[in-house]
């Protein structure tokens, strides 16, 4: 999986950089392309010559070359990479990361990554348990870092305990998984619905809800980066979708959404339907602002929308999946179950708005997914990026 592949190998000031040398000729072997960075203390412990003649590029580790004033951009770095991989990271290293300490060309480059960032932690065991390097490993952990615990064992101080750095065939294992992972949708076509919908009631007024898309544009990114080719049907937000695979179709009203979706659900393997439909339009859609000096106030009927979900559970062919958001405020599983069942869904992914940090708006949610056959499966709250991979991890692909 790493056959070309641009890897950025970061390797900070600790004895296992040693280990750094393994890993670079073990990367290079399976056919990746890497840049190393090194920080100034690392190369105390290794040489950037023998780096560089491995790597067959010159190694970075300061902003400019001192004698021709030669800029190395990190920004252009970290839009190169595939992966990084910081290994060793030493206990400053970490703690800069955690923090945005940008002092050095490594933390600057991690700061500027776009892709994912694997930590292989090494230090003496005293450090490793101190209560600020495991808060600054958690930090990074919740930034959406990979962590690769280090083991146990014989450490440079001669004491035996946990940060020996991974072995480097164990840390190319790691990331061979994470890009085999990346293409396991290969493909795959997905639909998917995000947002709101806002039902027009005259030229300047609708009815609309607080969805803001994070979830269901975390569903595509997330399929997006997995290689499959994402239709993204979006009510209005203030979202734009990153990876290249993904397709906004942007629409206003559920009519538009349900018009979408139908068009291109017959060519789709799946469809997650994170979108908060509006249940009601207004029967009648003002030409002109409706104004206020009228003495009376107006009433707005409403009509019943098109059920986005139950058509398409309508529609489902054998071998399609059909994922559906339930939101509720109370009743939740029985409602949700209700919806599974009425919308001929195969999953139902249920948020509560009585959680705290779930539902409209937030950067996290607390989901419970919820099959035909009746197995739960409830998720702690995370970032709407980490419920993305939990979801899509439970689809059949
Ligand atoms: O966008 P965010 O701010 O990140 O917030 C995310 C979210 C809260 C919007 C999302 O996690 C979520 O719960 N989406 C579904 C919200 C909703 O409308 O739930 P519902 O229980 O009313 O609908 C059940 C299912 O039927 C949903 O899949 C919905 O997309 C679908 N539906 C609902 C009504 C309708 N007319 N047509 C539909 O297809």
């Amino acid at each position: 999986m790493l056959k070309g592949k641009h890897i950025i190998l970061g390797i900070t000031g600790g004895i296992a950089a040693y280990k750094s040398v393994s890993l670079l000729r073990l990367l290079i072997k399976a056919g990746a392309e890497v840049q190393v960075v090194i920080t100034p203390s690392g190369k105390e412990f290794i040489t950037p010559v023998t780096l560089s003649a491995l790597s067959g590029k010159p190694v970075v580790s300061e902003f400019f070359t001192a004698n021709t004033g030669e800029w190395h951009s990190h920004v252009d770095l970290g839009l190169w990479a595939d992966a990084m991989i910081i290994a060793p990271a030493t206990a400053s290293t970490i703690g800069k990361m955690a923090n945005g300490v940008a002092d050095n060309m490594l933390v600057t480059t991690y700061l500027s990554a776009k892709s994912q960032v694997f930590v292989a932690p090494a230090m003496d065991l005293d450090m490793m348990a101190h209560p600020s390097t495991v808060a600054n490993i958690e930090r990074l952990r919740s930034y959406g870092n990979i962590i690769i615990e280090p083991t146990s064992g014989e450490l440079a101080s001669h004491l035996t305990g946990k940060g020996r750095m991974e072995e480097p065939e164990e840390i190319v294992k790691v990331i061979d998984r994470y890009f085999e992972a990346q293409c396991s949708m290969a493909g795959k076509r997905v639909l998917i619905t995000a947002g709101p919908t806002y039902e027009r009631l005259d030229p300047v007024r609708f009815i609309g809800n607080y969805s803001s898309g994070k979830m269901g544009y975390a569903l595509a990114e997330e399929a997006a980066r997995r290689g499959a080719k994402v239709t993204l049907v979006s009510g209005p937000v203030a979202l734009k979708a990153v990876h290249p695979n993904i397709e906004v179709i942007a629409v206003e009203s559920a009519v538009e959404m349900r018009d979408k979706c139908v068009a291109c659900f017959a060519d789709v393997d799946m469809a997650i339907l994170s979108a908060a439909v509006a249940d009601y339009a207004p029967v009648e859609v003002q030409e002109r602002k409706i104004k206020r000096e009228h003495d009376d106030v107006p009433v707005i009927k409403l009509k019943k929308n098109p059920d986005i979900a139950a058509t398409l559970g309508g529609l489902k062919r054998a071998g399609q999946q059909l994922i559906g958001f339930a939101l509720e405020t109370d009743n939740e599983k029985a409602n949700a179950i209700e919806k599974l069942r009425r919308k001929n869904l195969d999953k139902i992914v249920l948020n509560s708005l009585r959680d705290a940090g779930a539902g409209f708006g937030t950067d996290t949610n607390k989901v419970t997914v919820i099959d035909v056959a009746g197995k739960e499966v409830a998720l702690p709250l995370m970032s709407k990026a980490d419920v993305a991979v939990a979801i899509i991890d439970m689809l059949n692909v």
